[in-house]
């Protein structure tokens, strides 16, 4: 952690590599609230509600604080306020498989999300202690992350991807390797569903 990112077109398996990697974490970091974004299910495809885990299922911000639950799903809520949470409670990790609606362009100034991402090694929480937020953020529109964002990510995760834009940007922010875009973008192209590259 504290600030991963996915990538990779739609289906290219962004969703289950995550949620594999919260499985794990869920037990390797017992002091960490794991606030989840759902943004629902489509048949066939796999589902936050099958994380192999205890866990409730949420439907407002105040809910949680009401009867808090380590590890949360938000359903209906959007990631600011879910971002909003995990700054306001603390010692947590926002996780949102995708965030495109609150990375995309004209949000991101003000959203509880770029602080997490740029300082959330050390963020104080609504009590005022000094905690540490993470978070783990996919999107299949790399292209269209804030100009900002680049060098803040600590791990980054690149699976295939077929757009030109797309490989320009992750060539760009030197995600993945390449002498041009063209040949950036066979590697991508060349990667099958749940086949990621990381970086560093
Ligand atoms: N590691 C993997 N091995 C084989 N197939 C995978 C793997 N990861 C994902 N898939 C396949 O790709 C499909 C889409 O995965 P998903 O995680 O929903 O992608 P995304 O979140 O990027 O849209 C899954 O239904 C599954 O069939
Ligand atoms: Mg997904």
């Amino acid at each position: 952690m504290p600030a991963t990112l996915y990538l990779s077109k739609t289906g290219g398996g962004k969703t289950t590599l995550m949620r594999s990697h919260v499985s794990d974490l869920v037990t390797s970091s017992p002091d960490l609230v794991f606030l989840i974004v759902d943004h629902g299910e489509v048949a066939g495809k796999p589902a936050w509600k099958d994380l192999p885990c205890d866990k409730r299922i949420f439907r407002s911000v105040g809910e949680w604080w009401h009867m808090p639950s380590r590890v949360a799903l938000f359903q209906g809520v959007s990631g600011d306020e879910v971002a909003q949470l995990a700054i306001d409670c603390g010692w947590s990790v926002y996780v949102d498989d995708e965030a495109d609606g609150v990375v995309g362009e004209g949000k991101w100034k003000e959203n509880p999300l770029r602080e997490i991402v740029k300082r959330g090694r050390h963020i104080a929480n609504r009590a005022g202690e000094i905690t540490e937020v993470h978070a783990m953020l996919a999107t299949h529109r790399p292209a269209n992350l804030p100009t900002d964002v680049g060098g803040t990510f600590d791990r980054v995760y690149v699976g295939p991807m077929v757009a030109y834009n797309e490989a320009d940007r992750v060539r760009r922010e030197g995600w993945v390797n390449g002498r041009n875009v063209a040949e950036t973008l066979a590697t991508l192209q060349g990667l099958q569903p749940g086949e990621f590259l990381s970086w560093p």
